[in-house]
């Protein structure tokens, strides 16, 4: 389903029926199909949205060149009106907990509780910038291509590489088939995206963190830190998954998920 949001518009999948809503949010780069899984497992009475961001998967990129974490949360304030949704249970990883702090900052009242997944509240550093300003010039002169050979070792842990080609394809299909004038351009807007750590003392609604035990980017030191700095917020390590842990280990986590939910 494709849904208009002022200058583009966002395409969406949407799964079940209930009256509780769980808006998953991809990470970087790849599209809302990352949480297949999770909309193939949702508990009664949730209804599961996914949608791809501007640029990513069957998302147009629209006609604005100011992209940045506060764009995408719009993006996704828009996506609400349009289906004529209040408040939701907003689930990023990496990127999309970046999304999910901007959203947070712009249209709490529509926040019912968080799931922030495989991700950090702290901004980059300056080498972390820098390296993004690299990775966006040579994606535009080289492709898409050097992004997935580059990003695939580290965000999926040694056991995925090994012994699910399944996932390692998918992944890197959903980087290989990602515009590199998206990349280039979400890189800068993730170069620029501010420092959330000092919001999360004032998140008050009810929070899980997770992360894959083998997160090389996000791990487990960094959920904690995290999940310490959210009031009341629950963490959960997912045993043997690296920084995708829904698409590595999908099992264990909906059913981290799944209970978490039920639970609200
Ligand atoms: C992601 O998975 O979304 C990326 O690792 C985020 C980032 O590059 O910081």
């Amino acid at each position: 389903m494709l849904i208009e949001t002022g200058d583009t518009a966002l395409h969406v999948r949407v799964e079940g029926s209930g009256t509780a809503v769980l808006l998953l949010v991809h990470g970087f780069p790849f599209h809302g199909g990352m949480w297949d899984a999770q909309l193939g497992a949702l508990p009664d009475g949730w209804r599961g949205l996914a949608p791809d961001l501007r640029g990513f998967g069957e998302s147009p990129a629209g006609d604005r060149e100011d992209w940045s974490m506060d764009l995408f949360a719009d993006d996704l304030a828009l996506l609400l009106d349009g289906l004529d949704l209040d408040a939701v249970t907003l689930c990023g990883l990496s990127m999309g907990g970046y999304v999910a702090f901007a959203f947070w900052r712009r249209h709490r009242d529509r926040v019912r509780a968080l799931v922030l997944a495989d991700t950090r509240a702290g901004a980059d550093d300056e080498a972390g910038r820098a390296n993004r300003r690299a990775v966006a010039e040579e994606v535009l002169e080289k492709g898409s291509g050097v992004v997935a050979q580059a990003m695939v070792p580290k965000l999926l842990a040694p056991g995925t590489r090994a012994g699910r080609p399944d996932v390692v394809a998918r992944v890197r299909a959903m980087i290989r088939g990602t515009e590199p004038r998206t990349i280039a351009r979400t890189q800068l807007a993730m170069a620029a995206r501010p420092d959330s750590v000092p919001d999360l003392p004032g998140i008050d609604v009810p929070t899980l963190v997770v992360a894959g035990s083998e997160d090389a980017l996000t791990g487990p030191d960094t959920a904690r830190s995290l999940a310490d700095g959210v009031p009341g917020a629950r963490l959960d390590i997912i045993p043997g998954a690296g920084h995708l842990s829904p698409m590595e280990r999908p099992d264990a986590f909906n059913r981290v998920l799944g209970d978490w939910l039920r639970a609200l």
